[in-house]
Order: C-alpha cells, then sequence, then structure tokens
C-alpha cells in the first residue's frame, strides 16, 4: 500500500531515519567543493520523473536530491568560500532548524508562538544589548537583509507621516555603497534616493550626509541608511556623526549592518561602531556572520510603536488576536511566519555567547593577518585596510578577465571560492571570511597560487 501523507507506518520511519542520516552527513561539509550550478536541461531530465500522479517515493526523491540537485548548488558554508557574503551556520543552529521545522509554530502571533517568540525575542535582546538600545527596544526576525530594510524604511516612513504630513515626494538618503536592496526598497515604496558621496574609504560621513541634505532641493527625506560593514569593501560609516545629522533633522536613521553588525559581538571590532546606539532602527543577518542557516535576519527598533502602526495587519479574521503581548507579525511586511530565529537562540544557548565573540574575532584576525600578508607582496596592492572581514586588492596589470578565468578556474577545481568586484571603477579581487573554519594556511597558499599565475 502506498504511504500517506500523514500517517506514520513502517516506511515513514525508514525514510524519516534516512532524512535526518542525510542531514547529518551534509553537516560535516561536502568533500568535494566543486558542486556548483548545472544547466538547467540537465536538471529538469534528472526531475521529469519526480513529480507524477503516483510520485516516486521518499527514498528515490531524496536519492535524485542528495546524487543531483544538491551538488547542483554551491557548497555556501565551505570554509574556502570567499565571495558574496558566505554562511556558516553552527551545528546546532541547522540541526535545531529541523526542530523548528518539526514544530509547526505560527510564529506571526503571541498566541499561537508564545514560547518560540519569548526565545526569538531574548536573542533580539541580545543583540539590542550589544548596540545598547534601551530596554524598551524591540524587533522581529525576518527572511533577509533586504527585507529588513524594507521593513525598516516603510515604518521611518509612517513615523514620519505621522510628525510632519505628507510631501510631494518622500525621499531616503544613502551613498552608492549601500547595498542593493536599499534602492530596491526605494523602487517599491517609490521614493527618491539623495545620493551622498562617500570618502576615500567608502564611508558615509557626517559633513558629507549633511552637504547632500543641504544640496537636496525641496523637503521629503525622511531616513538616512547607513551601513555598519558595507557589501563591498566592509566598510563601517560614521555612525555618531550621522546620528548628530539625523537628530538635527529629525530624521530616521537606519543601519544596514546585515553583514558587518555581527561584530557588535567581537571584543576587537565593537568600538567601530560607535553612534549605532543612536539609530532609530538596525538589521543584522544571523545567516551571514552569525552563524546560522538561511533564512535568518534580525531587525531591530529602538522605538518598536512606530513600526506596529505601520505594519499591523488588521481584519475581521485577525481582530480576535491578543496584541497584549508581542506579535512579531506587527513590525515587518509579513504575516504567517516561521519561527526563524529560533535557531540563533538555541546555537547561543548551546555553545555561550562567549564562542560568538571568540568565532567572529577568529575572523577579523585571520582577515588582518591576510591584510599584512597581501601588502608585503610585491605585485599585489591592497586597496583597503579591512575594518571588518573583507579584503580588496589587485595584482599588478591584471584585467577583469583575468581576475574572471582566475576565480573560475580556481572555483572549477574546488579549490576556493573568489569573485572579483571593483572599486573605484577599476576591477579588483575581494575576499570576504565569515567562518571561524577559514584557515590562515589554505588562504596564504591561495595568494601564493594567484602570485604563481602569469597570462
Ligand atoms: C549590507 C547588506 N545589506 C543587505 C543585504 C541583503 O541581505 P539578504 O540577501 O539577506 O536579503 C546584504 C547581503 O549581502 C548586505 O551585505
Amino acid at each position: 500500500m502506498a504511504p500517506t501523507m500523514h500517517e506514520w507506518d513502517a516506511d515513514t520511519n525508514l525514510f524519516a531515519h534516512s532524512v535526518i542520516g542525510y542531514a547529518i552527513e551534509r553537516l560535516q561539509l561536502p568533500k568535494d567543493t566543486r558542486w556548483g550550478a548545472q544547466p538547467a536541461d540537465e536538471l529538469a531530465a534528472v526531475l521529469a520523473p519526480t513529480i507524477s500522479a503516483d510520485g516516486v517515493g521518499a527514498l528515490e526523491a531524496l536519492r535524485v536530491f542528495r546524487d543531483t540537485l544538491m551538488p547542483a548548488c554551491r557548497p555556501m558554508d565551505s570554509p574556502m568560500n570567499l565571495a558574496y557574503v558566505p554562511t556558516a551556520p553552527s551545528i546546532a543552529a541547522t540541526m535545531f532548524d529541523l526542530v523548528v521545522s518539526a514544530s509547526s509554530i505560527f510564529g506571526g502571533a503571541w498566541e499561537a508562538g508564545a514560547g518560540a517568540i519569548a526565545a526569538e525575542n531574548q536573542a533580539i535582546r541580545w543583540l539590542a544589548d550589544l548596540a545598547g538600545f534601551p530596554a524598551t527596544a524591540g524587533g522581529v526576525f525576518v527572511s533577509g537583509g533586504s527585507a529588513a530594510n524594507l521593513s525598516a524604511l516603510v515604518a521611518a516612513r509612517h513615523a514620519h507621516e505621522q510628525r510632519h504630513g505628507r510631501p510631494a515626494r518622500w525621499a531616503i538618503a544613502a551613498t552608492d555603497e549601500v547595498h542593493a536592496s536599499v534602492r530596491a526598497a526605494a523602487r517599491v515604496m517609490d521614493v527618491d534616493v539623495v545620493g551622498v558621496p562617500t570618502d576615500e574609504f567608502g564611508r558615509l560621513t557626517g559633513a558629507a550626509l549633511e552637504q547632500a541634505l543641504r544640496d537636496h532641493d525641496g523637503d521629503g527625506v525622511f531616513a538616512v541608511v547607513a551601513t555598519g560593514g558595507t557589501t563591498n569593501a566592509g566598510a563601517i560609516d560614521e555612525l555618531d556623526a550621522i546620528a548628530d545629522v539625523c537628530a538635527a533633522r529629525d530624521l530616521w536613521l537606519h543601519v544596514d549592518g546585515a553583514y558587518g553588525l555581527a561584530a557588535l559581538c567581537s571584543d576587537i571590532a565593537r568600538h567601530q561602531f560607535r553612534g549605532i546606539e543612536r539609530a532609530d532602527s538596525f538589521g543584522v543577518d544571523p545567516h551571514k556572520w552569525l552563524f546560522a542557516p538561511y533564512d535568518c535576519a534580525a531587525l531591530v527598533y529602538r522605538d518598536p510603536a512606530p513600526a506596529a502602526a505601520a505594519h499591523a495587519q488588521h481584519g475581521s479574521y485577525l481582530d480576535h488576536v491578543d496584541r497584549g503581548e508581542w506579535n512579531p507579525s506587527d513590525y515587518a511586511y509579513h504575516l504567517s511566519r516561521r519561527a526563524r530565529g529560533l535557531p540563533l537562540w538555541f546555537s547561543l544557548a548551546t555553545y555561550g555567547t562567549a564562542a560568538y565573540t571568540e568565532a567572529v574575532d577568529a575572523s577579523i584576525r585571520t582577515t588582518r593577518a591576510l591584510a599584512d600578508d597581501i601588502a608585503a607582496r610585491p605585485r599585489f596592492e591592497l586597496l583597503l585596510r579591512p575594518e571588518l572581514s573583507v579584503l580588496l586588492f589587485t595584482v599588478d596589470g591584471w584585467t577583469r578577465e583575468q581576475y574572471l578565468a582566475w576565480s573560475r578556474e580556481r572555483a572549477r577545481a574546488g579549490v576556493a571560492l573568489v569573485v572579483p568586484t571593483s572599486w573605484r571603477g577599476a576591477p579588483c579581487l575581494r575576499l570576504c571570511l565569515v567562518d571561524p573554519r577559514t584557515r590562515l594556511a589554505d588562504v596564504t597558499a591561495l595568494l601564493d597560487d594567484l602570485a604563481g599565475t602569469s597570462w
């Protein structure tokens, strides 16, 4: 008899253990790091028989996933994935993600998910304390930095409108170094972006912000987006001076720290974020540098009330929801919600916050050692001293095509994933370290390889 979808029998037991077995195997990292995208028609051919009136059964579907689909996905958690912003979820966090999946928690409303939400809020509180936010601060876990930026800006606009009314056009102020998602949020919201030039280190300064706001003709600016660790260069904006400008002009300060604000828990980097305690909201993605699996971003508000005023959904079918405690749905653009902050909570509870400090510090120390190494090599030029764990550098005379060719070749060989970017319009290489298992010796060997490559 075919297994039923909701009843537990011997077959179910077998495949359930197979699924857990696969998860445990995958958590120990693929030995072969040549995994990566495959042509759509090849994947379609393998997938063709899987969805049919009768299905193929769990074990066969799992085999297809394990043997074909998973190897067609890049191992983002490989310690030698130094591209984009990689990920390095802790074992406890990933295992607990399975528990969250098994638990069918509706994380949108207190009355449905109180136990989970209380634990998520404890993790939010840890982040709020690291930032020096008041006891009244609060927030919510959303799917990513993009969602956090959008939801924060919607709250900011609503709050501004309550105080100052509606202008002809709304605008935010941001630099070219803000993450692409900030401009995407502006497009979704149909607001303008007042561009502010960055300094030589790629940072937004208070002086440049003040000047840009003075030059901007017309009002309508309601928020400034600063970055606590830019994606491209790892630069930290001048948060304290920016907060002065925002305070003087009654503008909402949102700090996008999707990547970099993880270093608030670092003993050696925390001081660089002075002024974060004055922000109105910030976002940080535990799926980037706080060792949680995808998809998990924390959005924290200094004062959650305006966010709830902007985001809470109302309808006859929702009116019975008890809003007396904490309803995560009220603090971002969403209603149904996975309790995606729980893996972070479990990981913090498992290892302790000191382990987080040590792991983030480890990446920063490795980055600094690599910066010294790069600066000392004759054919290399270090473009910026790293503030966090991103390195930008050039190889004398190399073109974009040469960087790309080297990068593709090393990815194909499963040695490392490093992709070029550009800095001030010129191509360069970029390394981003978030995994404490990334060994200095391995990256040094990669630099040796790069130095020895001639075209
Ligand atoms: C600074 C910054 N903001 C926002 C994002 C977008 O985050 P997500 O991909 O989680 O939506 C990123 C992603 O790298 C980022 O680095």
